[in-house]
């Protein structure tokens, strides 16, 4: 891999991902505010997966809303290969998912693929697998879907429903399509090279048109579904896309469970997540002041931003604990022009730049008095240029 790319499969997520570079490799649409505007106007509310392009892509939303706006009704399916506990990067789809089933009405099938996992992972047994699938279906039901509009598929046990459609499937791929499109080998198992038509099928359960949101990943699966669909007289799906959550540590690949300090699951415990954030989250302060003076905090990282010179936003990092009891600033380290560097309890070092020169005494000293336990940040507000800090 070239030191500045980055590769997105099913089975491998790798490098720093630039989104629109990867909408021109596979070939979807960019969703733009027309598309954002046209969802509020059936939603009647923004959400903020899509404000914060968490979800950023997606093939024929259009077709599926202009049509669902003449009458035509469609249904949500999304997707899991279980083979470990549920991370946030899983919960992305599927918190989204469940709006869509709020906001339009739809009904919901969820595919726990058992089999998927075994035949991906050298040292998964079937008996793990299909564990933790229960285990994820439960994470799922925890998030509110309509029980009377939801359905969850698990590979090995209903695989009477999926059958005949992933064998109309089977039919009509070929090993060179499934092979140009994975790269699979000669010694690759059969399972996973019949597996795309599993994935297919519950997209052709219901009479109607589907819409699957879904992390970006799986897109390869669903080219393949798409172009078979047609020849099986069944409408393409509508897919929409999220980006791949990074690891705490920064964007290099996504949140897995092969590192697991840098990703938070489901079963951890409040206490266990307060310990990740506070010793792994990248606020995109640097490790020291010194590469801090180097190479400037990363303004696209931080959690809490101050509007910069030229309207360009600058981390703070939090300045406060998440919980929001405790303080993190502990020393202001230099004042440069309206810059303001300060270290946090972590020893890493981040910028505060003040719009206006004049306030850049009244900041320090607000800052001060943080530091001396006088005052307390109680609250931080991102408006459009600025910040708003509510001291306590
Ligand atoms: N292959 C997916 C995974 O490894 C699981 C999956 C099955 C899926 N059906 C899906 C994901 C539909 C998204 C949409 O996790």
């Amino acid at each position: 891999m070239p030191a500045d790319d980055f590769v997105v499969t099913p089975w491998n997520v790798e490098g720093d991902i630039d989104y629109d570079k990867l909408i021109k490799r596979f070939g979807t649409q960019k969703i733009t505010p027309e598309l954002l505007s046209k969802i509020e106007k059936f939603t009647n509310e923004s959400h903020f997966m899509l404000r914060r392009g968490i979800f950023f892509s997606h093939r024929d939303l259009n077709r599926l809303l202009d049509d669902y706006e003449k009458g035509k009704k469609f249904f949500l399916y999304t997707g899991r290969g279980p083979s470990g506990h549920t991370h946030i990067g899983h919960l992305v789809p599927w918190v989204f998912a469940k709006w869509l089933q709020d906001k339009f009405g739809t009904k919901m099938y969820f595919q726990l693929t058992d089999d998927e996992k075994f035949w991906t992972k050298q040292d998964m047994t079937l008996e793990k697998t299909s564990q933790f699938a229960l285990e994820n279906a439960l994470d799922f039901i925890a998030l509110g879907f309509k029980p009377e509009n939801t359905k969850i598929i698990i590979d090995t046990k209903n695989i009477k429903t999926l059958y005949p459609i992933a064998a109309e499937f089977a039919k009509r791929i070929n090993f060179s399509n499934t092979k140009a499109v994975f790269g699979f080998q000669n010694d690759t198992n059969i399972g996973m090279i019949f597996y795309t038509s599993l994935q297919s099928a519950p997209c052709f359960i219901e009479d109607m048109p589907v819409l699957i949101p879904f992390g970006v990943d799986q897109d390869p699966h669903f080219r393949i579904t798409r172009d078979i669909a047609p020849k099986i007289n069944k409408p393409k799906p509508a897919l929409i896309h999220n980006i791949m959550i990074p690891a705490l540590g920064g964007p290099k690949g996504k949140m897995s469970a092969s590192n697991e300090n840098e990703t938070i699951y489901t079963t951890d415990s409040a206490e266990t997540v307060k310990k990740k954030i506070n010793k792994y989250a990248f606020s995109g302060g640097q490790p020291d002041i010194e590469e801090h003076r180097k190479k400037g905090g990363n303004p696209d990282m931080g959690d809490v931003m101050v509007a910069a010179r030229d309207g360009k936003k600058v981390p703070l990092g939090t300045g406060i604990n998440k919980d929001g009891k405790d303080t993190f600033i502990s020393e202001i380290l230099n004042v440069v022009g309206n810059e303001i560097i300060v270290s946090l309890k972590d020893k890493s070092a981040h910028s505060i730049i003040v719009k206006d020169n004049q306030e850049v005494e009244t900041f320090v000293d607000f800052i001060q008095s943080v530091i001396e336990k006088e005052h307390k940040i109680l609250d931080v507000k991102i408006l459009e240029n600025s910040i708003e800090i509510h001291k306590g």
